[in-house]
């Protein structure tokens, strides 16, 4: 069968060379699976002809090795954009230029000294799950804010302790305190297929919140509690180390960088934590709120994809 093969986009070279097709039933639920990732594309504009074949090649996992799935375009997509047009797997993007820097505003109850600290001595792969660990059992038992008394479970984090990336999100939602992980519920469906979208999974990267527990009706963390709990977030980060940072949302971008304006006049600039590059997008609540702006994710994940690709 004549397959168009895609470029790989962040995978490394080997891990494409060893991919293999599969058949039956595996074919068809990868298929399926991609097919929320191809509508995820469309939804942002991104353009296929019909007829188009597309082969997904994912990353190894749960000890399986390479897998690819064709799916076959077979409608236009409604609203053709000029921008962008094909996910980096068919063609490079364009390098963005770079921006001046941005104007930052230091939210005065969180710790600048904090966050501009140097950083230790990288830590050796082998000992960051342990210390990852020990980490998540001080948050279990952290009450220093008001969130404690209404938590049900801490959420500290889940991902990959070498991942190249760290997402960062706001907080726990009602599922995640149930749960004890962030990004389960509608927003984290979002995400894993954003992710998908850039040839991701969730065991690939590492994602966290600002603030470990729920706050109370899914308000807004406060910032006495951003501030309590920027220490964890800065730990995780210091053990893991990623090359790039993906901000979804405010918060995240607030506590990492001091910048507290909108994301909209953030998205696109550069940022950094402790010398590593931050990337400004919007939560993805906002894109359930308002999904006619999911080209910015898009944006956004082409920026990472991009970044990704130039540190390898
Ligand atoms: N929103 C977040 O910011 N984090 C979660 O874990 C879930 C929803």
């Amino acid at each position: 069968m004549e397959q168009s093969r895609l470029q790989s986009g962040p995978y490394p070279a080997d891990h494409r060379q060893s991919s293999r097709s599969v058949a039956g039933g595996e074919l068809a639920a990868l298929q399926t699976a991609w097919r929320g990732v191809l509508e995820y594309w469309l939804e942002c504009g991104i353009e296929f002809r019909s007829g188009d074949r597309l082969e997904f090649v994912t990353p190894p996992s749960r000890g399986r090795g390479n897998q690819s799935a064709v799916v076959e375009v077979v409608a236009q997509p409604a609203a053709p954009s000029p921008l962008p047009t094909r996910p980096p797997f068919f063609r490079p993007v364009e390098r963005e230029p770079v921006v001046a820097a941005p104007v930052v505003t230091a939210a005065p109850l969180l710790d600048a000294g904090l966050r501009d600290a140097s950083f230790p001595a990288p830590l050796p792969v082998a000992e960051r799950p342990a210390r990852l660990a020990s980490l998540a059992a001080e948050v279990a038992g952290c009450t220093q804010c008001g969130l404690a008394k209404t938590r049900t479970h801490t959420v500290f984090g889940v991902g990959s302790p070498e991942s190249s990336v760290v997402f960062v999100g706001e907080g726990p939602g009602a599922e995640e305190d149930l749960r004890g992980e962030p990004f389960v519920g509608a927003a984290g469906k979002l995400l894993d297929h954003m992710l998908r979208a850039i040839a991701l999974d969730r065991s690939q990267v590492f994602i966290a919140n600002v603030v470990k527990c729920r706050p109370p009706g899914n308000r807004n963390p406060q910032l006495p509690e951003v501030a309590a709990c920027q220490g964890y977030l800065f730990q995780q980060l210091e053990i893991i180390r990623p090359r790039t940072i993906f901000c979804l949302g405010k918060f995240a971008l607030l506590c990492l960088t001091g910048h507290d304006d909108t994301v909209g006049r953030a998205r696109g600039k550069p940022f950094f934590w402790r010398g590593i590059p931050v990337i400004a997008s919007y939560h993805p609540a906002y894109y359930l709120r308002t999904p006619g702006r999911k080209r910015a994710a898009w944006e956004d994940l082409l920026r990472l994809s991009q970044q990704l690709e130039q540190m390898q």
